[in-house]
């Protein structure tokens, strides 16, 4: 157990010179120590599954970014749960036409409107905390998120998502698995959250309201009405990209913050830098270290062969250390403003982006603006790579 009382299991050896494994439970301290060394030893390295699936981790930000620019040879269109979840897994130019209608509905202008509703769900979930001086943060970072999507969906009983949430992470296979029976298994898992959707966009055709279930329920797509099904995997993909990651991204800018009593300082005095605070936690702390694409022939990429079907995994995580794109990467500096990778490059940048970021922020300020300190508690444990998150995250409040 390190000082800061997060559970540093000691990473197991690895040969950098044969296979990235990362059963690593990555403490955030040493991750940038564990890339470097990946880095300078073996940049792109392959591990193959029991199944034989050949699968590539890339860790230099310039290969990472061309993995993620180069859609047509890294293509993400290998459907996980039956049919593909709308736009995530299709290529350009699919995906162009769709992506256009769902950027314009998440810009951030559009988003604005949810803050006021946001913070006072954020008000909501801190104040038990702040009157317990503390306790673990874990479960209120997956709750607000949930009632961020609720806003989006007009609904009000954010306990339907929660049990549509559990049950859909209690089934899901890990994405590794492409094997028809993972597959099938994921689809029945997902299927209860895609029916709550249908539901939802179907009351919102013809009868829209102010919200993003009514937008998408009456998008256009070359000229005609959205296809029903293809809306609803639409709006499943918002609530399944956007929940998780929005929790984690939360929980890894709490704990960088605790462990930063001069960052907190700084924020306290100026809140005007939490914006730019929120992208340095964001570049550190990646909710997902990577996500997976699939060669569609063979090439070479950074001086070795990649065959055509094998899974490349650019590692964000990486390439947000790697000095090549940031200056002393290890150093939290607030001030950064660093371009990272954590929501992706290209075509498939993460439109929800501005609702995280907003949704983040809203708890830093609250969070900053309630208390006079903010320390780690004993016992973290995080979750395994690539997600970086915690199962548990006791905080300490003075207040
Ligand atoms: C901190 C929180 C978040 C992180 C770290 C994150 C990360 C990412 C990344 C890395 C991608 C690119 C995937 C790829 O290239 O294959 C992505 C895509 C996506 N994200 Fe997020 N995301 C977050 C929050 C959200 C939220 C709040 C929403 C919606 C409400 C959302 C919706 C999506 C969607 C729909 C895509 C697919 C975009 C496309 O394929 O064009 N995400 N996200």
């Amino acid at each position: 157990m390190s000082d800061a009382g997060i559970d540093t299991e000691k990473p197991p050896e690895w040969d950098p010179a044969t296979a990235w494994k990362p059963l690593v439970k990555a403490d955030q301290i040493s991750s940038a120590e564990i890339y470097t060394k990946q880095r300078e030893s073996c940049p792109l390295s392959l591990d193959t599954t029991e199944r034989g699936q050949r699968l590539w981790h890339a860790f230099r930000s310039s290969d990472v970014a061309e993995i993620l620019m180069n859609t047509e040879l890294f293509s993400s269109a290998v459907p996980k749960f039956g049919k593909p979840m709308i736009p995530i897994e299709l290529d350009p130019p699919t995906h162009t036409t769709f992506r256009r209608l769902l950027s314009n509905m998440m810009a951030p202008r559009r988003i604005l409107r949810y803050e006021a509703s946001i913070r006072s769900a954020v008000v909501t979930e801190l104040t038990p905390l702040i009157e317990a001086r503390g306790g673990d943060l874990v479960p209120l970072t997956y709750r607000i998120p949930i009632r961020a999507f609720c806003l989006l969906v007009g609904e009000t009983d954010d306990s339907v998502f929660a049990s549509l949430d559990q049950k859909l992470r209690a089934t899901a296979p890990p994405f590794e698995r492409q094997d028809q029976q993972a597959t099938d298994q994921r689809a029945a898992a997902v299927a209860p959250l895609i029916e709550f959707c249908r539901e939802r966009l179907l009351s919102r055709r013809g009868n829209p309201c102010d919200d993003l279930a009514s937008d998408i329920a009456n998008g256009q797509i070359n000229g005609s009405l959205i296809d029903e099904d293809d809306a609803t995997r639409m709006l499943t993909l918002i609530y399944m990209a956007g929940h998780d990651t929005t929790a984690m991204g939360m929980q890894g800018a709490i704990s960088l913050l605790a462990r930063h009593s001069d960052a907190q300082s700084a924020l306290r005095s100026n809140p005007a830098r939490i914006p730019s605070a929120v992208e340095e936690c964001l570049r550190l702390e990646p909710p997902l270290h990577t996500l997976p694409r699939y060669c569609t022939r063979d090439t070479t990429l950074a001086g070795r062969s990649i065959l055509s079907g094998d899974q490349v995994y650019p590692v964000f995580g990486a390439a947000n250390v790697d000095p090549e794109g940031f200056a002393n990467p290890e150093v939290f500096n607030i001030d950064r403003k660093p371009n990272h990778f954590t929501f992706g490059r290209g075509v498939h940048t993460c439109p929800g982006s501005p609702l995280a970021r907003m949704e983040i922020r809203v708890l830093l300020e609250e969070l900053l603006r309630r208390t006079e300190h903010f320390d780690l508690g004993a016992d973290a444990s995080r979750k395994e790579w690539p997600r970086n998150g915690y199962k548990k995250l006791p905080i300490v409040l003075h207040v």
